[in-house]
């Protein structure tokens, strides 16, 4: 026989040494939700093992995240006053800003913080942008974005991530903050962001669902590969860092064909119905929570994704799962 590939898997040994794909803890970024008040700590139904945190609370997380090896994480606001202008997003105080001044004035440069940027949980009808004749409009809307950017820099996050889907926000962005002298802010796009079913749980947790309607109108429809790849492009020479992936698990060809057009890092966003179709089945004892989850990191890993954002971090790295 001329051909034996189970010699390269006889024993874990050489199992090991010929791995097409690794992972490691620096790929991972962990999401929170940030509300306000003191002392919160409030589990979200849908998503079980996961809270939204006032500072205080979410400061102690944190920590304990760092233990683990967790210094990327990333912001969502949940709670702050809702207005057609979404104001509350660019306040200097916002529940976000805040929070990072807190957690940078304890944990500096141990921590990077990444800031979500978006109107959907600061408008009165929940959509991503300012809404006027019952469509989101999309320049008046890239102020608003820009500002609440600049707040974030301001508070001194080091990463924002623009997840609207508004045209030439990555470009409106990046000119706010460098005028505002933040150029060494980064930014990382949700690039090419689908009209998923698969965000139903956040929109709980950050009360942030349209009131009406629904976001076709700007995240991409999930029949098309080709614009996919087309928005990352438009995204990177906008001036992007990263391009970001969102959902994950049912868009690894589009991670791959991202990964293949573009020579910035990929991203991909392992979102929050993912997460609770895996947690939910692991608590009825139908599947093995450890080797499904792990099964899923690697296989965002070897679709392209060298950066994966992921509710699962915690428990992959307390329990020692890699
Ligand atoms: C806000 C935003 C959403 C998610 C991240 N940022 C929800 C949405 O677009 O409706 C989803 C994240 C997740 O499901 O875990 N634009
Ligand atoms: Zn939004």
């Amino acid at each position: 026989m001329l051909h034996r590939p189970r010699r390269m898997r006889r024993d874990s040994i050489v199992r090991e040494m010929v791995a097409e794909t690794r992972l490691s803890k620096d790929m991972f970024i962990y999401p929170y939700f940030v509300t306000k008040g003191k002392k919160v700590q409030q589990p979200i139904e849908a998503m079980p093992g996961i809270n939204r945190f006032s500072a205080d609370t979410l400061l102690k997380d944190v920590e304990k995240g760092l233990k683990l090896g967790v210094n990327k994480i990333l912001l969502f606001g949940v709670g702050e006053e809702k207005a057609e202008d979404a104001h509350s997003a660019y306040d200097d105080h916002s529940i976000v800003a805040d929070a990072v001044r807190l957690i940078k004035k304890n944990f500096a440069e141990d921590i990077y913080v990444i800031t979500d940027v978006c109107l959907c949980a600061y408008t009165t009808h929940g959509h991503c942008g300012i809404l006027e004749h019952d469509y989101v409009q999309n320049d008046p809307t890239l102020d608003i974005l820009a500002k609440m950017a600049l707040a974030h820099a301001e508070a001194g996050a080091d990463m924002v991530a623009p997840s609207d889907m508004m045209d030439g926000r990555v470009l409106a962005i990046r000119q706010k903050l460098d005028q505002n002298h933040f150029e060494n802010t980064a930014l990382m796009s949700y690039a090419t962001k689908f009209a998923s079913a698969y965000y139903g749980p956040f929109r709980e947790a950050a009360d942030s669902a349209p009131g009406k309607g629904d976001r076709k109108s700007y995240q991409m429809d999930y029949r098309n590969a080709r614009e996919a790849v087309r928005e990352a492009k438009i995204d990177e020479t906008e001036g992007a860092d990263i391009v970001m992936v969102k959902p994950a698990l049912a868009y690894l060809d589009i991670i791959r064909a991202v990964r293949r057009n573009t020579t910035l890092p990929v991203a991909c966003y392992n979102v929050s119905a993912e997460y609770t179709m895996v947690k939910t089945a692991a608590k009825l004892g139908y599947i093995d929570e450890q080797r499904i989850v792990m099964e899923n990191m690697f296989a965002f890993a070897r679709a392209g994704a060298g950066i994966i954002i992921s509710y699962h971090t915690h428990d992959i790295l307390e329990k020692k799962w890699m």
